[in-house]
């Protein structure tokens, strides 16, 4: 039978389809489907066809994408990709050796950008974020998680969850949002975590009504807020019908990724000095390690997270790029790959798996993104690459060749 398709894909080199029934935790993300020379066609913006054989094939269009790897579209899950200003000033204080923390307790770090944002008006948020999404995507990123945080107040908090709101409609990219506002202690608040933590709890029933944001995160790390703190703020979220994410030992081991896990978390992120226990409860709970080893190059840290053991104690890992204008000042997802191969030593399929399924599970997209099967959206990259294993080789530069996205080519 002759089927007809909007856009066919000839010839490729290499195709990771990275269908899974579920996310791919431990030693299973060391499975990779690789089709050599396969076709893949697109119908009304979703996979029609995935084969080897395009003879009965008929199409509008038809890409050759001979020597090349086509995968799904990358999903970063895990950004801060609304926020006003920048903050190279501060490279210089890091050469200086001062510690990312004392530039917060100066009252910079993320509290300038706070300053930033809260002047801000929602169209220019709108246009700097849009910026940065084009060239997420123009790095093969089709699905990005993003978090308020940089407003600390009940206005700008909103301010910058409605700007991710009007991405979403408007924008290719698919956004998912996060309420972060428990990123820091604002100056008014300096002393007084529990009422600034409690503030921000009173705005949950109207983020939920507005359907402003999915997730809840915390930043759990000295100075900012304990882990009691955080684990009160993230039941009472839970309650509120929130699933939550954390942003736990990043900097110093305290302890919140055991937290994160007992709660039931969907992720823990960072997790650079996630303990043995806190490892075994990520694995034994199904929450998803998100791991960001952009930022502890950025930070200029000697000392990653401990991927290659997270794995072998079947825990489900994935990777971000954590862009934002502090810690992690690139949109680049294929340079997070090269860095968790060098750093993490995470093997090109588990990386792969990280990027794709994993991180596609980590912000409840799992049975939309992440994968290539019939019936599925066509988000899809073509990579000036002859084999998978070229991507984190290759470090610091754009591979992408085209990227699709609902089944139309978004970059040439
Ligand atoms: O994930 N650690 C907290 N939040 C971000 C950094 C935010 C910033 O520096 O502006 C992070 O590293
Ligand atoms: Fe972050």
């Amino acid at each position: 039978m002759t089927v007809h398709v909007d856009l066919l894909l000839t010839n490729i080199g290499q195709l990771l389809p990275m269908r899974s029934e579920g996310p791919k935790a431990g030693k299973a993300m060391q499975e990779l489907e690789v089709i050599e020379g396969a076709v893949l066609g697109i119908k009304d913006g979703r996979v029609a066809f995935i084969g080897t054989d395009a003879s009965d094939i008929e199409f509008d269009k038809l890409i050759d994408c001979k020597e090349k790897l086509v995968t799904p579209g990358l999903v970063d899950p895990h950004t801060h990709v609304v926020f006003g200003g920048s903050r190279e000033h501060e490279l210089a204080l890091k050469q200086q050796g001062v510690p990312y923390l004392e530039i917060l307790k100066r009252g910079g770090g993320i509290l300038s950008t706070v300053e930033a944002t809260r002047k801000a008006t929602s169209e220019e948020l709108y246009e700097k974020a849009s910026f940065h999404l084009d060239r997420m995507l123009s790095f093969g990123t089709t699905t990005v998680e993003a978090k308020s945080g940089y407003g600390l107040d009940r206005e700008t908090e909103l301010k910058q969850l409605q700007v991710a709101k009007e991405l979403q409609k408007n924008h290719q990219i698919d956004i998912v949002s996060t309420f972060l506002g428990a990123h820091a202690i604002p100056k008014t608040h300096k002393g007084n975590p529990e009422l600034f933590l409690e503030e921000m709890l009173a705005m949950l029933d109207e983020i939920k009504n507005l359907e402003l944001a999915e997730f809840v995160d915390i930043f759990t790390e000295t100075g900012v807020f304990t882990v009691e703190q955080s684990r009160e703020y993230l039941r009472k979220a839970k309650e509120k019908g929130f699933d939550l994410k954390i942003h736990a030992d990043e900097i110093d081991p305290l302890g919140g990724t055991e937290m994160a896990a007992s709660l039931g978390a969907i992720s823990a992120d960072h997790l650079v000095g996630a303990s043995n226990e806190g490892i075994r409860l990520l694995a034994e709970n199904g929450t998803i390690a998100v791991l960001l080893p952009g930022t502890t190059f950025y930070l200029g840290k000697s000392s990653f997270a401990r991927a290659r053991e997270m794995i072998e104690q079947g825990v489900t890992v994935s990777l971000a790029t954590d862009f934002n204008p502090g810690s992690s000042p690139t949109e680049n997802l294929q340079l997070i790959m090269s860095i968790a191969a060098l750093q993490l030593k995470m093997s090109p399929e588990e990386i792969w798996n990280a990027v794709t399924v994993n991180a596609a599970h980590a912000i409840g997209r799992g049975n939309e993104a992440g994968q290539l099967a019939v019936g599925r959206k066509a988000d899809i990259v073509i990579w000036d690459a002859p084999n998978y294993l070229y991507i984190p080789y290759h470090y610091g530069v754009n591979h992408v060749n085209k990227v699709i996205k609902n089944g139309k080519v978004v970059t040439e």
